[in-house]
């Protein structure tokens, strides 16, 4: 497969200009190689710098997909918003007569927004001018990306350094689900991640459309399904559409989940009688695994899973189509007198098997709309057609088992960002490590895999902040060579994407400010900032294992504002590993500083907390931490200290946060 062809990846010149510990921004000197991401496949380093100047235009030429021409004026707006220069093009037209644009974009064919386009480009920056080449627009629109990353500065102004960029995906199906139905996720919040995902290179959104908490989808044959199922919070088909095409024109897919037959009492609702037990039902607002389950001994439940399939269809262009089939553990199927007289007549020995019947009944729909299935790991049963495709979750050995029976798969076990784990974690992730035990066909079967946002335990106001940066990580693991993992290296770079993830109206950085100061009640945020910048939130599902939480819970305390990847967490450290490996002043020093701080916060803390009663719950940690900073500074000045009380307390999660910054301490006290 063309897409999967491993090339050199040619960043040791690139490296060159890495400047450890820099905090993002357009960067001087050729330093803007070593901050691309995903990395490019190639990239060799050219002569000279293109300056930019308030003469500079676009020039499309070719036979691109007309998307290109609002591709290429967006990547001028974000150019003259970023430079301040009054460039003169107000858009990129069809056949505009530039005599001399500073960059050409040279396109073959249309792009189709189909998996396995051909998505490459070339990038050439020379002194005289940029150009940008692709079979299809969807290559040079990534190319633009790559070009606005390229962007630096120097006393003279700004410029694309001399660079050759040859640059394609490893993978083809490099995608973010966002769960729509738990927390229903505006109109907006979809478009900007769109904008997010395309910056990134990522070209598919899968939207789970439906849950036991929600129906977020305007069916008009069975308005009873949206209109009783969602709170007034839907998609009309509209409002689909419009994102269908949003994506469309970003090179993204999209396409719908309908998670049956569990995750559905939403659907049950307005429609009782698709259940199999007797209802009535209510929209769920409470989190975990629920027994409303579809009825699959109910031929009304397949005329209007056919209904609503099919109006999806038309508004959903992309030919895949997810039908979940997550964790149903048949609790009501057990239960119905009328499911288990329908199995014994038919011979059904099991859920499994019964689950298998519901699916193959969905293919013939599915496939009768020109559809292929997909789903989550519990539909890959025997006797299932291999032109379906496995969503691999509870672990990768569904994927690698899909692959040899001949299945498609793609991977999202390990790419959980709503388990709150570190960038790093996802990283390490590889869809086919080099050692996976398949053939170059079976491989070959592996599209590659789906950053997923489940909405638990995020709202609008948090969701960008479980999404990004960390989804970054997760589209370079799937574009770049499998060679690029340097897990300090892409910390780096995920500083830098992270402020320029902003220019797309995205939230993750500007709420969590907002967030603190209403936290902060109104007065000075910074002692929950120090705070807030060292604990992250509990990780894997223990934040809500004493099920404290509901759909209209306030996530607006300590742990929506603490993020997966503790900022000063992670640089105490590195802090403490430079000073323990050196023995250095100034690491020591650098270690001390932070510590002396974490003590000092405290009564700031405290003075806060007595105004801002929802921070109260937060004093204990706040305390652990001054008492286990104390416990650093007094190792640093030699002191021989009881510690364990203290360690053992700082480890405690308070607030549903937990300090990250203990283990570090730890190794500062060892002998
Ligand atoms: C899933 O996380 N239940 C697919």
């Amino acid at each position: 497969m063309k897409l999967r062809t491993i090339w050199n990846v040619c960043m040791g010149v690139a490296m060159l200009g890495a400047i450890q510990g820099s905090e993002g921004g357009v960067a001087g000197g050729e330093e803007a190689f070593s901050r691309l991401m995903p990395v490019p496949q190639e990239l060799v380093a050219g002569e000279g710098r293109y300056r930019i100047d308030k003469t500079f235009t676009v020039k499309v030429s070719g036979n691109p997909d007309e998307r290109i021409y609002a591709a290429a004026s967006r990547f001028l707006r974000r150019l003259d918003q970023r430079t301040g220069l009054f460039l003169p093009q107000d858009y990129v037209e069809q056949g505009e007569a530039l005599e001399a644009a500073g960059l050409e974009i040279v396109v073959s064919r249309p792009g189709s927004v189909t998996l396995g386009e051909d998505e490459s480009y070339r990038l050439t920056v020379a002194e005289d001018k940029v150009r940008l080449e692709a079979e299809t627009d969807l290559g040079t629109m990534h190319g633009l990306e790559t070009l606005l990353q390229l962007l630096s500065a120097d006393g003279n102004g700004y410029y694309f350094p001399g660079a050759s960029v040859t640059d394609y995906p490893r993978f083809p199906w490099r995608g973010l689900m966002i769960d729509s139905a738990r927390h229903f996720m505006p109109m907006d919040m979809i478009k900007r991640n769109l904008d997010g995902m395309a910056a990134v290179k990522m070209n598919v959104m899968h939207w789970h459309l439906t849950e036991d908490q929600g129906f977020r989808a305007e069916i008009k044959s069975y308005p009873r399904l949206h209109e009783l199922g969602s709170d007034g919070m839907f998609y009309t088909q509209e409002q689909m559409r419009e994102i269908v095409a949003y994506a469309a024109d970003r090179g993204i897919r999209v396409y719908p989940e309908f998670d049956v037959p569990g995750h559905a009492t939403a659907w049950l609702v307005g429609h009782p009688e698709l259940a199999s037990l007797p209802g009535p039902y209510e929209i769920e607002r409470g989190w975990g695994i629920f027994d409303p389950t579809l009825d699959p001994t109910n031929e009304k439940v397949y005329e209007v899973l056919e209904a609503v399939f099919t109006e999806m269809a038309a508004i959903f262009p992309d030919e895949y189509f997810h039908i979940g089939g997550d964790e149903n553990e048949g609790h009501h199927w057990d239960k119905a007198e009328h499911i288990q007289a329908f199995m014994k007549e038919r011979g059904i020995a099991d859920n499994h098997q019964l689950q298998s019947f519901f699916n193959k009944r969905l293919l013939v729909i599915l496939e009768k709309l020109g559809k292929k299935m997909v789903g989550w790991d519990e539909i890959l049963q025997p006797g299932m057609p291999t032109d379906i495709m496995i969503h691999s979750w509870r672990g990768r050995e569904s994927m690698v088992a899909a692959a040899k029976d001949g299945y498609a798969s793609i991977l999202s076990n390990g790419y959980y960002i709503d388990l709150m784990q570190p960038a790093s974690e996802h990283y390490r992730v590889d869809p086919l490590p080099a050692d996976i035990d398949l053939s170059e066909d079976e491989r070959a079967r592996v599209f590659g895999g789906e950053a997923t946002m489940w909405s638990e335990h995020v709202t609008v106001e948090t969701v960008d902040s479980r999404i990004w940066p960390r989804t970054a990580a997760i589209a370079e693991r799937l574009w770049s060579d499998a060679s690029v993992r340097d897990v300090e290296d892409m910390y780096r770079r995920l500083d830098t994407i992270a402020l320029q993830l902003e220019e797309h109206g995205l939230t993750h950085l500007k709420n969590r400010e907002m967030m603190m100061r209403r936290l902060a009640n109104g007065y000075d945020t910074e002692p929950l900032r120090v705070l807030a910048d060292v604990v992250e939130p509990l990780k894997i599902y223990r934040r809500n294992a004493d099920l404290s939480y509901r759909s209209f819970s306030p996530y607006t305390l300590l742990p929506d504002v603490a993020v997966a990847d503790a900022k000063d967490a992670r640089r105490f450290r590195s802090q403490v590993t430079a000073y323990l490996e050196t023995g250095h002043a100034s690491d020591k020093q650098a270690v001390q500083g932070m510590l002396e701080r974490w003590v000092a916060n405290h009564d700031g803390f405290v003075r806060l907390a007595d105004r801002s009663p929802a921070l109260r719950e937060a004093l204990p940690l706040s305390e652990a931490l001054r008492d286990l900073a104390a416990l650093g500074l007094a190792s640093l000045r030699g002191e021989l200290v009881e510690a364990k009380a203290v360690l053992a307390r700082a480890r405690e999660p308070v607030a549903k946060v937990e300090l990250q910054v203990v283990d570090a301490v730890e190794r500062l006290l060892a002998p």
